[in-house]
């Protein structure tokens, strides 16, 4: 199964999800199984529903390129990017190039570029996560969701660059930290979680030490876990003392973190850790840029089936980047719910919501 944007979709492709959307101009809703063969007019509808910004499509019958909120390819290479780097900086006796850190830099500038052209769309982690090899997707998922926090609050390219590329790093250190330790189940002793804290400081110094990051980066990388209130690590610093960009790596950090499949806990959905980072507000989070994170995270991605606290079942049908706990959502009857309607939805809250392609109800 594949992701691909309306653009790429053409007839004859199957898809391998539902869809469900609003068509304006028929004044109906639309839903198409799986299974459906595509057809010029399904993809004119769904172009035309403004709602729906691609679709799952069966691999066997889809040899175009995938695009999902980033180009796969760039993907793969930013990942065979951090993964050499990381391999240097194991090396003892070589340590990390000036050429790591260049390739890294143009992955940075590609990411930029893909979200830039993308402003409006709110990000689906789904979309963006790939599952093995942790510590390395972790890496690209945080540098992507902390450029699109960036751009959110206006940064500027040169900042964006320093940003992407501290996200990029952020964990490299992890690389020198027993693995077992990293994928430990049970709790961690006082001297293993000691080791795990020491990750920051392991791959930033050895960055500056070679003068390959700048100030700004430096401070992103070894910033990452301290905590808005002070009770963060390595240094315990507090609000301001932070630099910005380890303010917004720590949101990005937790969202991925939690939203992950580890050896030691299953995924959280995207609402639930939407509401954990919510929680830590002025706490673990500055406030400002967890407000920005909430401008470009879609908790309910189109898509996604619902319960509502009127006991119903629905699917959301489109994003609303103004509210995104307050989507448009369809009814099994083909009745819909505008969440984003304070005056007339405003007793109706979304309950739950289920594993995609299947009964299970993950949440509510
Ligand atoms: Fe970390």
């Amino acid at each position: 199964m594949v992701y691909l944007r309306n653009t790429d979709l053409t007839s004859g492709m199957c898809l391998a999800r539902d869809i469900t959307f609003f068509d304006s101009s028929a004044g109906s809703v639309v839903t198409l199984k799986t299974g459906t063969k595509l057809t010029d007019m399904n993809i004119t509808q769904m172009n035309r529903s403004g709602a729906v910004e691609g679709a799952y499509i069966s691999a066997e019958n889809s040899e175009v390129r995938v695009i999902s909120s980033i180009n796969s390819e760039i993907k793969q290479n930013a990942i065979s990017n951090i993964h050499s780097l990381a391999d240097n900086f194991m090396d003892s006796g070589k340590g990390v190039t000036q050429s790591d850190i260049d390739k890294i830099g143009d992955t940075t500038e590609q990411l930029i570029d893909e979200l830039a052209d993308k402003k409006d769309i709110l990000i689906n982690i789904a979309d963006i996560k790939m599952y093995d090899d942790y510590t390395f997707h972790h890496s690209l998922s945080v540098a992507i969701m902390a450029i699109a926090i960036g751009l959110e609050m206006g940064l500027d390219r040169s900042m964006l660059e320093e940003l992407g590329t501290a996200g990029l790093l952020h964990d490299i250190g992890k690389t020198s930290v027993p693995i077992d330790i990293i994928n430990k189940k049970g709790r961690l002793t006082d001297e293993e979680y000691n080791i795990i804290r020491m990750h920051p400081i392991y791959a930033a110094n050895h960055l500056k030490e070679r003068h390959l990051v700048s100030e700004a980066c430096f401070c992103g990388i070894i910033e990452h876990h301290e905590r808005w209130d002070g009770s963060g690590y390595p240094f315990k610093l507090k609000e301001g003392q932070i630099h910005p960009y380890a303010r917004i790596l720590a949101v990005a950090d937790v969202y991925d973190a939690l939203t992950s499949n580890r050896p030691y806990r299953i995924p959280a959905p995207p609402s639930e850790a939407i509401e954990f980072i919510m929680g830590g507000s002025g706490s673990h989070f500055d406030d400002e840029i967890v407000r920005a994170f909430l401008r470009k995270v879609a908790p309910y991605p189109t898509g996604s089936k619902v319960t509502l606290s009127t006991g119903e079942v629905g699917t959301v049908i489109k994003n609303n980047n103004e509210h995104p706990l307050r989507p448009l959502v369809s009814l099994e009857d083909g009745r819909l719910y505008d969440l984003g309607r304070t005056d007339a939805n405003m007793n109706i809250v979304i309950t739950g919501l289920y594993e995609p392609d299947s009964a299970r109800l993950i949440h509510g």
